[in-house]
């Protein structure tokens, strides 16, 4: 496929999530934040779910952990708009609580079709919650962050989400550390 039919269909995307009601998040969101970035990025970042912040711009990590996660990337030997950014749902869950199992799984068809369009070669999994519902199983960020694991030709890696180190700040090494092993990764 051209970038340019690939554009065309992640577009259409974002148009079907601007209207979409198939799961209760679509009641009382403000904008849908689909997810943004190059239709071939090499790197995917997936986060939880829009903020409060995200919410009311329609764009994704905006708000203070976007702050530590564009720093992050620098380590990484990336710029944000070398990435493809987007979140297991599309609308804010109210009060930035973790989207529901069921939210997920509603919102799930959206992420897979962008995945399936990008074909990244990583995909960074920013959280549990990320991290549980792409791998499709119960994780433990602390024991398998920076682990890469492929699966049906992409890496993914689990790592700690950014609003995690600005909570507790002892997670930012490892953070950085992370980041700097994901840099070798992309080289190879
Ligand atoms: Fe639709 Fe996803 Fe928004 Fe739910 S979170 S209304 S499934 S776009
Ligand atoms: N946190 C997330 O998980 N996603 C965003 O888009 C912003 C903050």
């Amino acid at each position: 496929m051209s970038i340019e039919q690939v554009t065309c269909l992640l577009q259409e995307v974002a148009e079907d999530v601007a209207i979409c009601q198939r799961c209760g998040l679509g009641m009382t969101r403000t904008l849908t934040v689909p997810g943004e970035g190059p239709p071939d990025a090499r790197l995917m970042l997936i986060g939880e779910g829009p903020g409060e912040q995200e919410d009311r711009t329609g764009r994704p990590f905006v708000g203070a952990a976007g702050k530590l996660l564009n720093q992050l990337l620098l380590r990484a030997g990336l710029r944000r708009p070398d990435v493809f950014i987007t979140n297991i749902v599309k609308c804010r869950p109210p009060g930035n609580r973790a989207p529901t199992p069921d939210e997920a799984a509603a919102c799930r068809p959206y992420l897979e079709t962008q995945i399936a369009l990008i074909n990244p070669r990583i995909i960074c999994l920013l959280g549990r919650a990320a991290a549980q519902v792409v791998l499709d199983a119960p994780v433990s960020i602390g024991r398998i962050h920076g682990v890469p694991h492929e699966q049906d030709g992409i890496i993914y890696v689990p790592l700690y989400h950014p609003a995690a180190a600005l909570h507790q700040p002892s997670l930012q090494p490892v953070l950085v550390e992370d980041m700097e092993r994901l840099r070798s990764m992309l080289q190879e």
